[in-house]
């Protein structure tokens, strides 16, 4: 959470920082600031709202500057306001500095300070952090940098931190631990940035930062070292990443876009990668592993929101194919548990952004246990990414919209390729099914295009349903998490009340809510439930309620059931999650758009979370 942005070169920073701080809002868009520093001292102009928000507050203000950090922020510590917007300067006035993260002493820190005469203009840890390191500064007679480091080895928790200083004109200072930071290597010039977008028309050369890293950054010149003074040879990377991925490209939001890109998404997704005619399936991030992942005794799903019900499903197709125990962890409770984890067990980390704080440390928890981590990531070169042992990719390419769509597709189809691929290693899946199962995935993208064709009827329905008060979402089996992922997108998107839930556990409790005016949508796509599920259709029916169904296309007998119906294609249950959750994408957002919310960012929300 929270976006930062920092250049140093010939350009003018200002404008590189708004347009990179404007990619940046789906991580916070509570507040915005930036810190300018033209040589004559450091100006920060900075206010409650999006930076669109201070765009115009501040036109006709000198920002002129060839050095600048900016930031939008998530809140943590102190409601969103100007006061507690970011950049902080310090007692002295000389330093500015952005944060992104948590800093969790800082109570005892501020304690200190205050008892040393500081006074605090606001509510936040990063007011405190930025006056400990000019005391440090103060006390030691040292230099930014120096006391940038004797802080930090004082301090719990997570950060990336940009400072600039008065008395030191080009330079910006930049560490790391916990929370993302990309460095944007260009001729003269660098470019700083909570991930690559900021840059991207810049350059393609890129430096991922490291936790327990520092980077003094000049225009010329980009020192990477450690905690303890030594240097480091910054690994320059090359991005793989155009312009007009981050763009909406003539949709409404970044949403609808990445609803619709999923045709292409999941293609990109197997491509080069299943082979239905020869049969095989390549992943070299899975291949390494699997002779252990086919010894193993069970494989533990670790992630949190959307990325927690791909690993739902990812349950019920493992133990299906590969007759391996799978159990499934939301990351912050596994982290605080004290979970049992054996030597050799398998973690597979699910996340879109590859930063989310519980998932990162779930991992480095279990990793220090001796389990084998394999990442299931969206970011290429993100922190989950790196702190993985193997895993695979789900090239979705950058999702922006803070509800995951896209993400969510490309987790199912990666994480079905690699049961598919241990259950043939293992031989726990016949051959007809395992070749009739590739065939199967290899039709999804263009089953996808098709249930995108029928968007139209879609917003119909969302129209006609926007004012329900709450919505229950009913799904058995490997529909049972597509049941939770149209909820859960549901009230992020529009904040109306919904619940999902196993259809026939609907009976213990839920289905005391059924009446006329309750929106029950049922999964009820062809599978080996489907009776069980018409029957639960019937039940909902019988007290009135109003059942919305997702039904494969020529299922009559649903159809007849329901007063609204949304129709995929014909599939196999397995990789049927794929397709029914569509409609359900589509059916929030239609009604969010109707509700007239900001359905790219609705509030409260940030699309990467990386604070615990
Ligand atoms: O980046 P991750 O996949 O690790 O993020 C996990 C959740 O924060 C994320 O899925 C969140 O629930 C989304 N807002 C859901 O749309």
């Amino acid at each position: 959470m929270c976006g930062i942005v920092g250049y140093t070169g010939p350009r003018e920073a200002y404008p590189i920082i708004i347009k990179g701080l404007k990619r940046l809002e789906y991580r916070g868009y509570d507040s915005t600031g930036v810190a300018l520093q033209n040589g004559q001292g450091v100006k920060v102009y900075k206010k409650k709202g999006r930076v669109a928000e201070l765009e115009d507050a501040i036109v006709g203000k000198d920002l002129h500057a060839h050095v600048g950090i900016g930031h939008t922020r998530w809140a943590t510590h102190g409601e969103p306001s100007d006061r507690n917007a970011h950049p902080h300067q310090s007692s002295s006035g000389k330093l500015a500095m952005i944060h992104n993260g948590i800093i969790e002493n800082y109570s005892q820190l501020k304690n200190e300070l205050i008892s040393k005469g500081y006074v605090f203009h606001s509510d936040t840890d990063t007011e405190v952090l930025l006056n400990f390191i000019e005391e440090i500064k103060k006390n030691n007679n040292c230099s930014l940098e120096e006391a940038i480091r004797i802080a930090l080895k004082r301090v719990v928790g997570a950060y990336v931190i940009l400072l600039v200083d008065a008395d030191d004109p080009n330079t910006i200072i930049a560490a790391r631990k916990g929370s993302p930071l990309v460095i944007g290597v260009g001729k003269g010039e660098h470019f700083l940035g909570s991930d690559a977008s900021p840059m991207l028309e810049y350059t393609k050369e890129v430096v991922y930062v490291n936790d327990y890293e520092m980077a003094i950054v000049k225009p010329d010149e980009l020192i990477l070292k450690n905690l303890g003074n030594e240097k480091i040879t910054p690994y320059i990377q090359k991005l793989d990443l155009e312009l007009a991925a981050i763009e909406k490209g003539g949709y409404d939001h970044f949403m609808l876009k990445e609803i619709f890109e999923q045709p292409q998404t999941v293609y990109d997704c197997l491509r080069g990668r299943l082979d239905p005619v020869a049969g095989t399936i390549t992943m070299s991030g899975i291949q390494q592993y699997a002779d252990q992942i086919v010894k193993a005794s069970r494989i533990v799903m670790v992630a949190c929101g959307t990325s927690w019900h791909a690993g739902l499903a990812a349950e019920y197709i493992f133990e299906e194919l590969c007759r391996i125990n799978v159990e499934v962890e939301y990351a912050s409770e596994f982290r605080y548990r004290n979970p049992v984890i054996n030597k050799g067990d398998i973690i597979i980390a699910i996340s879109q952004s590859g930063e989310t704080a519980d998932t990162l440390v779930a991992i480095e928890t279990a990793k220090a246990k001796g389990a084998i981590i394999l990442g299931v990531v969206n970011v290429v070169g993100s922190s989950i990414a790196r702190a993985s042992h193997g895993g695979a990719y789900t090239h979705a390419g950058p999702e922006i919209g803070v509800a995951s769509t896209k993400a969510f597709t490309g987790q199912l189809a990666v994480l079905t390729m690699i049961a598919l691929k241990i259950a043939y290693i293992k031989g726990s899946i016949s051959n007809d099914r395992y070749m009739h199962l590739l065939n199967e995935l290899n039709e999804i993208p263009e089953k996808l295009a098709w249930v995108l064709n029928h968007a139209d009827h879609i917003k119909k329905l969302a129209e006609k349903y926007k004012d329900a008060r709450d919505f229950l979402y009913l799904g058995r089996g490997y529909n049972f998490p597509v049941a939770l992922e149209g909820a859960l997108k549901l009230k992020e998107i529009s904040y109306i009340h919904a619940e999902g839930y196993p259809a026939a556990e609907m009976k213990h409790g839920p289905i005391a809510l059924v009446d006329e005016t309750l929106p029950v949508v049922f999964i009820a796509t062809k599978d080996a439930y489907h009776e069980k599920l018409i029957s639960n259709m019937q039940e909902i029916k019988a007290r009135k309620g109003r059942v919305i169904s997702v039904i494969t296309e020529g299922d009559e007998m649903a159809k007849s059931l329901s007063e609204d119906v949304m129709i995929v294609p014909e599939t196999d249950e397995i990789v049927a999650p794929m397709l029914s959750v569509v409609p359900l994408q589509l059916l929030a957002y239609y009604i969010g758009v109707a509700k007239g919310q900001d359905v790219d960012k609705p509030r409260n929300l940030a699309k990467s979370v990386t604070v615990e």
